[in-house]
């Protein structure tokens, strides 16, 4: 094998599709997927991977320094993908301590363990950060997140990606960890977890639940299908300006009731509505404590220098994410049994 890569939540939403690129695409590195498999990790979003001579999946928690440290051992990683997170911005709000938790002293422990894995060869090492926009805090009206944005988190979540962001570059700067961060805006596609904004909708579409609507519903979002982000973290961890930070957006801003009422129209179509069935489910709720504004993204950075650009248009992407949705009733209904419906009543209610 050329390389052994370390993915952490790879059975996650982002992770899961991270995953399949790398290991069809490159048989020659071997891919270690280490996932605790939380309420959001679910191996079924690998089942087509799964036999692959160049996966292994190893189920555990970033936050257990013993067992990183041994992983580190066994599998000697010349590079590690770092997804695992909590990462939902409203149970940041109920329960920060998860995210405190793995969002930073787990990735400080990867960060320990990479640390005196390579300390005698720093060589092709490579420690990649996937991080998001919402370091960057909320915008106003206009603007955009650059590279040298100052950070400014609002949310408990984004509180704590800031914090391993920073912790990030301090391995860098200290200890000579070769690093990389990207800052993403908001994914959606197949296998996100109905507990954000678009699968949370479409099934409760299906269901003819209410759509619940945080404030006046002017609040904007940039959003990226969850293929071309992996995609551009692929470009990035291999032609990438070592310990550098590449912004990555869809230049695609939605305020969030015209995308609902985007998405209801398309409901309706798909599921033989008659016109103006989904929009009804409509009910604006409670705000979200702190609720983020405006994020937008400069992506000319990694357009520029590695010549990255989204390849779906917003809609064919939405029409897909559908798509995949209605053929996997199955796949939605097992995760949103169990623990998610205790955290959908309490949030809810
Ligand atoms: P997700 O919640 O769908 O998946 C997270 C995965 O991490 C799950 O498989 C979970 O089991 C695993 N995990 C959680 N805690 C763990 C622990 N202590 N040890 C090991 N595994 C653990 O998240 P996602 O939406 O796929 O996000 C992945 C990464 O991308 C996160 O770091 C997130 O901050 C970042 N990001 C997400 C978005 C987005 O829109 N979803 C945008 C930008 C950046
Ligand atoms: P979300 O998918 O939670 O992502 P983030 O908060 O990280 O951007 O939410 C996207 C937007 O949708 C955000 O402005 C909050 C809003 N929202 C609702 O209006 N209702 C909901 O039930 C949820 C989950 C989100």
């Amino acid at each position: 094998m050329k390389r052994t890569i370390l993915i952490t939540g790879g059975a996650g939403f982002i992770g899961s599709h991270m995953v399949r690129l790398m290991v069809n695409k490159y048989p020659n590195y071997l891919i270690v997927n280490l996932d605790k498999l939380t309420y959001a990790g679910n191996l079924k979003n690998l089942l087509d991977v799964e036999g692959c001579s160049n996966y292994i999946f190893e189920k555990g928690d970033i936050v257990n320094t013993d067992f990183i440290s041994k992983i580190f051992s066994k599998y000697n990683f010349d590079s590690i993908i770092h997804l695992a997170a909590e990462s939902h911005v409203d149970r940041s709000i109920h329960s920060p301590m998860e995210f405190i938790m793995t969002n930073i002293i787990g990735t400080v422990n990867l960060l320990h363990a990479a640390k005196n894995l390579w300390k005698d060869n720093l060589e092709g090492k490579l420690f990649f950060h996937v991080s998001t926009d919402e370091v960057y805090g909320s915008l106003g009206q206009t603007g955009l997140f650059t590279e040298l944005t100052s950070y400014d988190p609002q949310s408990p979540y984004s509180s704590s990606k800031a914090s391993s962001d920073h912790f990030v570059r301090s391995y860098g700067n200290t200890y000579n960890i070769p690093y990389l961060i990207s800052n993403c805006s908001n994914n959606y596609g197949p296998n996100q977890f109905p507990e954000k904004l678009l699968p949370l909708f479409i099934n409760n579409i299906q269901e003819s639940k209410p759509l619940p609507v945080y404030g006046d519903g002017n609040f904007t979002r940039d959003w990226l299908y969850v293929e071309d982000h992996v995609k551009a973290i692929d470009l990035i961890f291999h032609s990438g300006k070592i310990n550098e930070t590449y912004n990555i957006g869809g230049c695609n801003e939605w305020k969030n009731i015209d995308l609902i009422n985007l998405l209801c129209k398309k409901m309706d179509v798909h599921l033989n509505n008659p016109a103006g069935t989904s929009e009804k489910l409509i009910t604006y709720v409670k705000d979200r404590p702190g609720h983020d504004k405006r994020y937008a993204i400069d992506a000319s950075k990694l357009q520029s220098e590695l010549s990255w650009k989204p390849s779906l248009q917003f809609e064919q992407g939405l029409e897909k994410t559908i798509v995949w949705y209605l053929n996997n009733y199955e796949w939605l209904s097992d995760v949103t049994s169990g623990e998610y419906q205790n955290y959908y009543e309490q949030q809810y209610k």
